[in-house]
């Protein structure tokens, strides 16, 4: 009988003749984990915390599974074409020699292509295991030859000008997977413009960046106030890792810190100065997605002192000042060039006290991820 789960094309490789008996390693979803057992590779944390959960084996990072540990290895395809194929360079390393290399993704996110390119790496060609529901599963043998290569995510070049004028250059890191792996969004960009202009008479002096990508946001803030205190907060692990080097490339650890935290956990630490904001909208394939947003405007209840600002960036078009409306007032400092600058000062009601900290938020560069066993 075919389930309901079955229906969902990241479920394809649960149909009969696709998995080997035994443990799989899969990155960025559970499914096959959960039928046979092995390693989940899940850097979001919404998603690693639920397969903790059902006492699933994951890690964060395919860095962190041994070299040829796995007889078969699962990768789905991801909207991101470079943060899919780390996936694969990894999956490749992890499988022993003669092992399955599964490969699975849905049509609308082009595995047609995806698989092409793979296919002309490996030098191998590629055989359907599955074909339904807009997706399918295809299969590589693990030979000797060369194996998937990873793309490059080169640095790019910022300027930002401190309240006095002076400009800063900064050149920040990029990572496979992490928002504006290939240029500064145009709304950070915006955003980075107006920081010294419009977040008050009085230096903050702790900022917290929501949603902090590569840490630009933050970065920039903690350069324009050489005295303030920086918490960088991400939701994916990619983005953490990639903040983190960032920090410490450019010598600002001392006055930052960096968690791997999910918007609908309780806010880690509560009486910032300013909130700065540029909020996903289409995580998780093509989709468009406002949970995490909402969530995200939700929790700055809880990280703003009441009367404090958050600074958000937006597409024009996005629907977000009713829900930002409820926290405080909020005012429209610019619209151009697609984007709108909304200051949010959080009114003075008292916080919805969703707790003070999530034991399981943890700070990055200071421990490593926990891995569980089943
Ligand atoms: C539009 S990007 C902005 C990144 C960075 N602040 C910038 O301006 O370049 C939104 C960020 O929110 C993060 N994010 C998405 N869903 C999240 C969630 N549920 N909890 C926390 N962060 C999340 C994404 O990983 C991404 O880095």
């Amino acid at each position: 009988m075919t389930t309901q789960r079955d229906r969902r094309p990241e479920a394809l490789a649960l149909d009969p003749g696709v998995l080997r008996d035994g443990e799989i390693c899969e990155f960025q979803s559970d499914l096959a984990v959960i039928a046979q057992g092995g390693i989940v590779v899940q850097p979001w944390r919404d998603r690693y915390l639920s397969a903790e959960a059902s006492e699933l084996k994951v890690v964060a990072a395919g860095s962190e599974v041994e070299d040829e540990s796995f007889e078969q290895v699962l990768v789905h395809l991801q909207k991101s074409r470079a943060a899919t194929f780390l996936d694969l360079v990894h999956g490749w390393r992890i499988l022993q020699p003669g092992g399955q290399l599964l490969f699975t993704g849905t049509n609308s996110l082009g595995v047609v292509s995806a698989v092409k390119r793979l296919a002309e790496q490996l030098d191998q060609k590629p055989i359907v295991v599955a074909n339904r529901a807009k997706a399918r599963v295809v299969r590589f043998k693990k030979q000797s030859g060369t194996g998937p290569t990873a793309e490059d995510t080169p640095p790019f070049e910022t300027s930002i000008e401190s309240i006095h004028g002076e400009h800063f250059d900064l050149s920040i890191e990029t990572r496979p997977g992490v928002f504006s792996a290939k240029r500064l969004d145009a709304g950070s960009q915006a955003l980075i413009q107006a920081l010294a202009r419009y977040a008050g008479h009085k230096p903050p002096k702790r900022v917290v960046d929501l949603g902090c990508g590569t840490g630009i946001l933050g970065i920039a803030a903690a350069t324009i106030w050489p005295d303030a205190e920086i918490r960088f907060v991400d939701g994916d692990h990619r983005a953490v890792t990639c903040t983190q080097s960032n920090i410490d490339r450019l010598g600002l650890s001392p006055r930052c810190t960096v968690n791997w935290w999910d918007a609908r956990e309780p806010a880690l630490d509560t009486r910032f100065d300013l909130a700065l904001v540029n909020p996903p909208f289409h995580q998780r394939g093509m989709a468009v997605d406002f949970g995490p947003a909402l969530a995200l405007f939700a929790s700055l209840r809880d990280w703003l002192r009441p009367g404090r600002r958050a600074l958000i960036v937006a597409n024009r078009n996005l629907p977000y000042e009713a829900p930002l409306a409820e926290i405080g007032e909020l005012e429209t400092l610019q619209s151009a060039g697609g984007y709108k600058l909304l200051s949010l000062k959080r009114s003075a009601r008292s916080s919805r006290s969703r707790g003070r900290s999530s034991p399981g938020a943890r700070s990055w560069g200071k421990s490593k991820a926990p891995t569980r066993s089943r």
